[in-house]
């Protein structure tokens, strides 16, 4: 076990404090047929400025290990936060241009960030967590698991906590919140958002709350989640060595779209494509697979015919370098298109065609998250979205017949987008933010029947005030986008979230 040294360097005066850090930080994972852990070297602790291109953001709060028998291994806690560090800026290449309202207001001051684990086991597991400096010892009376109704043992030694989890052969992902470092977020900022009594030179700044400011919502100021997966079936696991395969080069991805292969791979370790670039794949290319332990800074965007096409893999999908609503036809900029803005997801296919996404992590999307031209038939399992803290961070678009289960979703706006028939929606964890229902029947005139929604445990949610146009609700319809105009409450802050999708 390694014990980094942290340095914070203070202000304008040269002024170093290093301490030998009390979290221990190491490499011991573990891949065996009861559990697979995964590490990256390049972790850096860092919560609040752009991390390097070749790290990846690790939380400054939590350690944690997972023992299948009696033996800890490191597991790698990931973090991500509001903006990814960036300033409320417009453009990729210019940090200094911005001003555009994005939905996040007082997080940065509150110090909100979102951290989260994600390992294969195939056996119960004991999960330690380990808070940094500064906390107290946890007392599992203190510490709530959400959803509530799951009933994990607790118990504890010295600075860790320890949860037993099940093993179950469907993916638990749960919210693990400590009851003293919650943020209760007051509505009546001036930009129909959040105000906060922390920083005097911070957004909607208040000297004190009153009853103008009612609690809207409270969650962990630093939120970790725990997502634990089966391993997954040999179907979804393509063979590396396979000449179809193009096992892409670690680092800097400038281009895939000369690739020849079938199957897009990407082996441990980090990738990025830049703020003004995204993973568009060559018509050959029908799957993309992320190893565990990949962690892909970029978008992806399908050219295929191919009648299955795939997504697979437990690394991370992240839209960290992107700026909010990054428009691809106007240079990745801020100029909001329901046309041409970048999905995390997006690209040609149509109602021939079966999208089959299963393990994958999306982290900090720029926008709505999936859009594609047709209407594929998509089975979705076993996916997550963490770090959604824009406003218009839709959920999936759930294309007719398609089935969704065991997802969990950090979402800013419509969450699942029931715009079409026969589908199926299962075991669904929602941490949702302030824009329009979690159900989105609306923005058009829809005839929609045979839509099935089990098992949806909806774990926060901290809507601004009661809105027609964005409903604030469980289950709703957004009046008709074309005539949206003519309605006449509509707010021009939470205007810029309207969309067709
Ligand atoms: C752990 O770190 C050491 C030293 O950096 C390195 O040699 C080793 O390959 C790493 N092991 C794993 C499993 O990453
Ligand atoms: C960035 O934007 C600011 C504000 O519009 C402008 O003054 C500056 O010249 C721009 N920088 C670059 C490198 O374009
Ligand atoms: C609450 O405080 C704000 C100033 O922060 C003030 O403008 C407002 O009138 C107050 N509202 C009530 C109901 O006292
Ligand atoms: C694809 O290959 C062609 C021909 O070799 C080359 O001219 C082009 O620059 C390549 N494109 C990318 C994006 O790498
Ligand atoms: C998709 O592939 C077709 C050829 O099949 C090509 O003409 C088109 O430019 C490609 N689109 C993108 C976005 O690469
Ligand atoms: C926004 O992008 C569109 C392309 O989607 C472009 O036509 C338009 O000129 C851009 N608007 C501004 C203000 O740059
Ligand atoms: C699927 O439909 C599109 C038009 O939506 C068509 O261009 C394509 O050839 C079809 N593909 C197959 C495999 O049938
Ligand atoms: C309802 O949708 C499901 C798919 O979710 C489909 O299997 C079933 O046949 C549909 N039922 C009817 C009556 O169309
Ligand atoms: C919905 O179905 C009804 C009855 O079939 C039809 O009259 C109406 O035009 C349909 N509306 C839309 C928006 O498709």
């Amino acid at each position: 076990m390694r014990f980094p040294v942290v340095c914070y360097l203070v202000s304008t005066v040269v002024f170093a404090v290093c301490q030998a850090a009390t979290l221990p930080r190491g490499n011991r994972t573990v891949a065996n047929q009861h559990l697979q852990t995964w590490w990256h070297p390049t972790g850096e602790i860092n919560p609040s400025t752009p991390v390097l291109d070749g790290n990846v953001r690790q939380s400054h709060v939590y350690t944690i290990q997972v023992a299948a028998d009696k033996t800890y291994y490191d597991s790698f806690v990931y973090e991500s936060i509001p903006r990814s560090g960036y300033g409320q800026r417009l453009s990729p290449t210019n940090d200094t241009l911005g001003g555009n309202t994005d939905g996040v207001s007082i997080e940065g001051v509150a110090g909100i960030n979102m951290a989260w684990t994600q390992f294969l086991y195939a056996t119960d597991v004991t999960v330690k967590i380990t808070r940094g400096d500064g906390f107290a010892p946890p007392d599992p009376s203190k510490v709530v698991i959400r959803p509530t109704t799951l009933t994990y043992r607790m118990s504890t030694d010295g600075q860790s906590l320890y949860i037993k989890v099940p093993y179950s052969d469907r993916e638990q992902k749960f919210s693990v919140e400590f009851q003293d470092d919650l943020w209760s977020y007051r509505g009546g900022g001036t930009d129909g958002l959040f105000v906060q009594d922390v920083d005097p030179n911070g957004p909607n700044f208040v000297l004190s709350y009153n009853s103008s400011n009612p609690v809207l919502g409270i969650e962990p100021t630093n939120a970790l989640l725990i997502f634990a997966s089966p391993f997954p079936p040999s179907s979804e696991v393509p063979d590396k060595s396979r000449h179809s395969t193009y096992v892409v080069p670690k680092g800097h991805v400038a281009s895939l779209q000369n690739v020849t292969q079938s199957t897009v791979y990407f082996p441990p370790g980090v990738y990025w494509f830049g703020g003004a670039n995204h993973g568009i794949l060559s018509p050959s290319v029908d799957w993309v697979h992320f190893a565990p332990g990949s962690y892909v800074k970029g978008a992806i965007e399908y050219n295929t015919t191919a009648s299955l096409v795939k997504a697979t893999g437990y690394g991370v999908l992240s839209g960290e370098q992107y700026v909010y609503q990054a428009n691809v036809a106007d240079g990745y900029t801020n100029n909001k298109s329901d046309a041409t803005s970048l999905r995390m997801w997006s690209g040609s296919l149509t109602a021939n065609q079966t999208w089959i996404c299963h393990g994958p992590t999306i982290n900090a999307p720029p926008f709505n998250t999936m859009d594609f031209h047709g209407a594929p038939v998509s089975h979705v399992s076993d996916y997550k979205q963490v770090g959604a803290f824009f406003w218009q961070t839709d959920g999936m678009e759930v294309y007719p017949g398609s089935t969704f289960s065991d997802i969990f979703y950090h979402v800013g706006d419509d969450c699942v987008k029931t715009y079409y028939s026969d589908v199926d929606i299962r075991r669904l964890v929602v941490w949702k933010t302030t824009n329009d229902p979690i159900f989105q029947m609306g923005w058009a005139p829809r005839n929609v029947t045979n839509v099935t929604a089990s098992d949806i445990n909806i774990i926060h949610a901290r809507y601004p005030g009661a809105n027609m146009v964005v409903p604030s609700a469980i289950i709703g319809a957004s009046p008709n986008y074309l005539d949206i105009s003519a309605t006449p409450t509509t707010p021009t802050s939470l205007a810029t979230s309207q969309t067709l999708n």
